[in-house]
C-alpha cells in the first residue's frame, strides 16, 4: 500500500468544520437547556414515583393516550429533539454536513460506555437491520455453510441471513427458543450441526419478550469454533448490557427504540479482533484510511469501516444526547422500574382463565415486555378495545405465527397506564 499517494477522503469530507467551533456544545441553545436540562434528574438521588414523574415531564409524549410501543418505535425526550433541531439550523445556516472527528469521536466514546465496548468497535449505522446486514453479508461463508436463527427473530434479523442464502447458497436453519435459558440452550445445541458457523439470536425476542441467555449462546458457540451475532434492537436502552459480559463477535441495535434516540439511528459493535474477518461490503467516504486506483483501498482501522458516505450527523448527535439522558437516569433504574411494572401486570393477569401469557414467566426470562393472547377474543379485536376503551397503543405479534399482543413498558409508562391495560384485558376476558 502506497499510503502517502492516498487520497485522505475523511480529511476532505471534513473541510468547512474548522469554522463551526460550535459544535456540538451549541447544539442546545440556553433556552432549551433551561427547559430540559438533566440537572433536576441528576440532582434527585431517589427513584421514587416523583421521580418518574419528572422523567415523564422531559416527554413531549401525548397523555392521550398510554404509549406502549416501546420495542416498535421509542419517543425521545425533548433534550434529544431540541439537539437535533438545533444542530440542523446551525448545520443549514452553514451549509455543512458537520462530521468532525471531535463529533463523531464523542459519540462512540459515549455508546461505547452505554455498551461496556472499546469506542474503535462500534459503527454508527441507520437502523439495526442495517447493522445485521453489515454482519450477514460480511461475514466469510460458503455455499452449505450453516447459520442458526431462532423462529422468533425479526423481519430485521433474518432477511439478511435468506437474502444471503439467496445469493451464495448459505443454509438458514432454525429453532424455537425455549420456555426458560436451559430450554432454549437444549433446543439450540440439538439444531447445532458441523456445519453450523453462525449462531444469530435475538437478545430479547420481538414476539414474547423473551430475553435469551445471550452470554451462554457465545460462550457455547466459541468453544465450537461458530461465531455468535446477537440482535440487540429490543435490548439496548432496556436493560443495562455489556458486550464485554455477553462475549459476543457481534451485536446490532437500533437507536430509535428503548434508547430513544432520533429516528433512523443504530450502533453496529464488532469485537475488534474480527474487523478483518468481516468484510465491509458497502463502502465509500470514511470506509477507508485511505485508498488510490494503483493500490486499492485500505479499511479504516476501527469499525468506522462500516460506515459509508453522508450522514444525517445531528441524528447522530441526538443519539448521544438520548445515552447521556439514559445515562443520567440509570439504566439499572430504568430496568428496575420497568421491569417491576412487567411483572406486576404478569402477576395480575396470570389466573385469568382466558388470557394466554405467552412471555416466559422466569424472573430473568422477561424483562418489560409483556405478551399476551386472549382464548375468547380476536387479538385484532382485543387491539381494537384497548385503543378505543382503554387508549391504549399496543402493537400486534405476527411473527412466528404468534397471533397476540405485545406491550413494551419503558420509563415514561406508569403505574396507571399499566393498571388500564390490567383492567382492559380482565374486561376483554369477561367479554
Ligand atoms: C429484534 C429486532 N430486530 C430488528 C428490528 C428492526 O429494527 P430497525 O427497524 O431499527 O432496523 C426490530 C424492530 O422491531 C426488532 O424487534
Amino acid at each position: 500500500m502506497k499510503r502517502r499517494t492516498f487520497v485522505k477522503s475523511v480529511g476532505t469530507a471534513a473541510i468547512g468544520m474548522s469554522s463551526l467551533k460550535l459544535l456540538p456544545e451549541s447544539a442546545q441553545s440556553a433556552s432549551v437547556r433551561d427547559r430540559y436540562a438533566l440537572d433536576d434528574l441528576r440532582e434527585t438521588p431517589e427513584r421514587d414515583n416523583a421521580f418518574w414523574e419528572l422523567v415523564r415531564h422531559h416527554f413531549p409524549l401525548t397523555r392521550e393516550r398510554a404509549f406502549f410501543n416501546t420495542g416498535g418505535l421509542g419517543a425521545s425526550p425533548h433534550i434529544v429533539i431540541e439537539a437535533v433541531r438545533k444542530m440542523i439550523d446551525e448545520l443549514e445556516a452553514m451549509g455543512e454536513v458537520g462530521r468532525s472527528q471531535r463529533v463523531w469521536d464523542s459519540i462512540k466514546e459515549k455508546a461505547g460506555q452505554f455498551i461496556d465496548a472499546e469506542p474503535d468497535e462500534i459503527a454508527l449505522t441507520g437502523c439495526c437491520t442495517e447493522s445485521m446486514n453489515c454482519i450477514a453479508n460480511g461475514l466469510p461463508l460458503k455455499r452449505g455453510d450453516e447459520v442458526l436463527v431462532t423462529t422468533h427473530e425479526h423481519v430485521g434479523g433474518a432477511l439478511p441471513w435468506l437474502g444471503r442464502a439467496r445469493r451464495d447458497g448459505i443454509v438458514v436453519k432454525t429453532f424455537k427458543p425455549g420456555k426458560n435459558a436451559a430450554g432454549t440452550m437444549e433446543n439450540m445445541t440439538a439444531a447445532v450441526s458441523k456445519k453450523t458457523r453462525v449462531i444469530s439470536v435475538s437478545h430479547i425476542t420481538c414476539t414474547a419478550g423473551a430475553v435469551l441467555p445471550v452470554r451462554e449462546i457465545c460462550d457455547y458457540a466459541r468453544s465450537k469454533n461458530i461465531w455468535s451475532v446477537i440482535d440487540g434492537a429490543q435490548a439496548i436502552g432496556h436493560l443495562p448490557v455489556s458486550m464485554k459480559d455477553i462475549g459476543c463477535d457481534c451485536y446490532a441495535t437500533s437507536g430509535h427504540k428503548w434508547m430513544l434516540g432520533p429516528k433512523r439511528t443504530g450502533l453496529l459493535f464488532v469485537r475488534k479482533e474480527l474487523l478483518d474477518s468481516i468484510e465491509p461490503v458497502v463502502i465509500g467516504a470514511y470506509s477507508d484510511a485511505g485508498w488510490d486506483f494503483d493500490s486499492g483501498v485500505e479499511y479504516h482501522p476501527t469499525a468506522q469501516r462500516y460506515e459509508f458516505g453522508t450522514y444525517n450527523v445531528p441524528v447522530m448527535h441526538g443519539l448521544g444526547v438520548a445515552i447521556d439522558f439514559l445515562s443520567t437516569i440509570g439504566m439499572e433504574a430504568v430496568y428496575e422500574r420497568s421491569h417491576a411494572l412487567a411483572a406486576e401486570t404478569i402477576n395480575a393477569l396470570r389466573d385469568s382463565s382466558e388470557v394466554e401469557i405467552l412471555t416466559p414467566l422466569g424472573e430473568n426470562d422477561f424483562a418489560s415486555i409483556v405478551t399476551v393472547r386472549m382464548k375468547n377474543m380476536d387479538t385484532h379485536d382485543l387491539q381494537r378495545h384497548l385503543s378505543e376503551n382503554y387508549r391504549l397503543r399496543t402493537r400486534y405479534v405476527a411473527e412466528a405465527g404468534l397471533n397476540a399482543l405485545r406491550i413494551s413498558i419503558h420509563l415514561y409508562n406508569n403505574r396507571d397506564e399499566v393498571h388500564r391495560f390490567i383492567e382492559g384485558v380482565r374486561e376483554a376476558a369477561r367479554m
